[in-house]
């Protein structure tokens, strides 16, 4: 790391390097005044270096430049690699002043959030965020090295691209030359890479920026890195295969794991034991249909439901009314959307207790114990409803509870594929699609994912029913990548427009390009996408996606430190033949 300005880095200099003579650049992270000495901390990427200077004060974070001779500690620090020398400057130069910065730049800074945000440059000097971005770059060599030896060609798709209602909203931007009309950024570069596949390309992959108008979650970012991946000639088997492959060469390289044969759980079972298409299997709690047992015993909210379903929290009878009232107002919060919780504690002592005793005795509360494989000790905790709404309550709990028991440790790693996922999903309201895809069929994957031969017939039929070859990785809880076999077939691909909704001219306009390439001879193809930024905070133990982009948004959806998004000059807005309402430039 020699340069014209340094010899070593503030990480590097050792016991063994007592008596040379060096030449480090970095800031001030600390300096402690000891009478007639002051001791700095001096820190770069690589590290921090105690200097020994005559007395002198230099504001924190100001770049110096320091020569002099490394030295052995008298109390040396065994927290850090350099903690067995410090070094006698004789001479330093500043290379720059630095004000004081608005939050500390320690590990446990003092900086809220937003100010965080704001002085991004600053938080990034942080080694906890440093490090983030550290394995960032190290999952990213260490794909590129599994991918390249796998045969697959990195190839660049075009961002400037055309808007199509593939899933998400599209970010669009106007066209200066071409008056009214407008550019889209990709959701993905989905389109594109089966084109290369049209193409020969035969293996592609590309570490993608994808851009989505979502709403925003703790994993979810507006402008977000897939590992984006297409293979001809490929089964699912195949593709499962060859990413399950990456996977392991990840855990392998980076964290030094080895993790077992991915499982495999349909989507169905999923649903079923689980409540959700991305189970966190870090821990079983796996769901029990108590329905057909809890009927016909007076209690109205059991009878007019159409599923009852609970978990048993192994060892917690013992719960108090407290948490019990806790876990009961947590599944009534609108997020959840449960009326209520019943539960019911298997006391030590063999006896069964539950919030329903009025309508259930010991008796039938014993069988409920039965059909949950119980020991006494345990605690049921049941919900009820529609279907769709108890699964969805309950599965929350499920997570909520996994929490509580300390279930959910970072450092244990729980892969699977589910696979089976069905072609389509009605959608009634879902606040992420434009309002006109409201009521009808949408993919549930994409529009290009092919439905499971033995299921085509149902597709006039019976659409909901139609499985698709689609396929999610899911990691503790976490989707990081999903993908699907694709239709390669151009009256198929016309088939599913029709399905979804669209016209025959639709259709052509939107996606004439993909159908026509299909005609000159289109391969069997597939592929998967991995979040890359999800699976960086997962590999880094984080629940947030945020902490492993350097320059990321906020909740908002802004970035505070740019200002972004922002207004545009009059004349810009010119230049794109855009009006701006009325209304809209008043709140400015
Ligand atoms: P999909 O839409 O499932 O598939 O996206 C693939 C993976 O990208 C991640 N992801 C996100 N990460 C952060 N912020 C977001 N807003 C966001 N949205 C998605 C998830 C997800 O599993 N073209 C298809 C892939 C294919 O079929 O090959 C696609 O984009 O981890």
């Amino acid at each position: 790391m020699q340069t014209h300005l340094r010899t070593h880095t503030c990480g590097q200099l050792r016991i063994s390097d007592v008596g040379k003579s060096t030449t480090l650049c970095g800031w001030v992270q600390k300096t402690r005044d000891m009478g007639g000495l002051t001791f700095i901390d001096l820190r770069d990427r690589y590290g921090v270096t105690q200097l020994i200077v005559d007395k002198k004060s230099y504001a924190r974070e100001c770049v110096l430049q320091v020569s002099g001779t490394v030295i052995e500690r008298e109390s040396k620090n065994k927290n850090l690699p350099t903690g067995d020398i410090e070094i006698k400057a004789t001479h330093i130069k500043v290379l720059n002043e630095a004000i004081t910065p608005p939050f500390t730049i320690e590990d446990e800074t003092d900086g809220g959030d937003e100010l965080r945000m704001k002085y991004r440059y600053l938080d990034l000097r942080r080694n906890a965020v440093r490090k983030n971005l550290e394995l960032r770059h190290r999952m990213a060599i260490e794909t590129r090295n599994y991918l390249d030896k796998q045969q697959f060609l990195e190839v660049e798709t075009p961002v400037l691209i055309k808007s199509t209602p593939e899933g998400a909203r599209d970010f669009v931007v106007p066209s200066r030359i071409h008056a009214g009309d407008f550019y889209a950024l990709p959701q993905s570069p989905q389109t594109f890479k089966q084109l290369l596949m049209v193409s020969g390309f035969d293996r592609y992959y590309q570490i993608v920026k994808c851009f989505r108008d979502e709403d925003l979650r703790a994993d979810r970012q507006p402008e977000f890195t897939q590992i984006d991946c297409e293979m001809s000639f490929v089964e699912q088997e195949d593709v499962l295969q060859t990413f399950e492959g990456l996977a392991r060469h990840l855990f392998k390289t980076v964290k030094g794991l080895d993790i077992p044969v991915l499982p495999r759980m349909s989507y169905a079972d999923a649903m079923k034991y689980y409540g959700n298409d991305k189970p966190d299997t870090r821990f079983e709690m796996r769901f029990v249909e108590l329905t057909h047992l809890v009927k016909g015993k007076n209690f109205k909210v059991f009878d007019e439901a159409s599923l009852v379903v609970g978990i048993c929290a192994k060892g917690v009878a013992e719960y108090t009314r407290k948490q019990l009232d806790e876990l009961t107002e947590f599944v009534k919060r609108p997020q959840i959307g449960a009326t209520g919780l019943v539960y019911a504690r298997y006391n030590a002592d063999g006896t069964i207790k539950s919030s329903v005793d009025k309508f259930y005795n010991e008796d039938e509360l014993k069988k409920w114990a039965l059909a949950f494989d119980a020991q006494p000790g345990d605690l049921f905790l049941i919900v009820s409803g529609e279907e769709h709404k108890a699964r969805k309550a309950l599965s929350e709990l499920r997570l909520e509870m996994g929490t509580r028991l300390g279930l959910r440790n970072k450092n244990t790693f729980s892969c699977l594929w589910v696979v089976d996922f069905p072609l389509l999903e009605w959608n009634e309201n879902d606040n992420n699609l434009l309002e006109s895809l409201r009521g009808r069929w949408v993919a549930k994957h994409h529009p290009f994912t092919s439905p499971k031969p033995e299921d085509i017939a149902l597709l006039s039929s019976n659409p909901g029913a139609v499985r698709a070859n689609a396929y999610d990785m899911v990691i503790n809880g976490v989707e990081v990548g999903g993908g699907s076999i694709r239709i390669y077939n151009k009256d198929l691909q016309a088939k599913m427009f029709e399905t979804l909704g669209f016209s025959k001219e639709e259709a052509q306009t939107q996606f004439g390009f993909l159908m026509n390439a299909f005609e000159y001879g289109a391969p069997p193809h597939g592929g998967i996408a991995f979040g890359f930024d999800r699976l960086c905070s997962l590999f880094g133990g984080a629940d947030s996606i945020r902490d492993f982009i350097a320059f990321p948004k906020n909740n908002a959806g802004k970035d505070v430190m740019i200002e972004s998004p922002g207004a545009i000059s009059e004349e810009q807005l010119n230049e794109l033949h855009i009006q701006i309402k009325k209304e809209h430039h008043e709140k400015k």
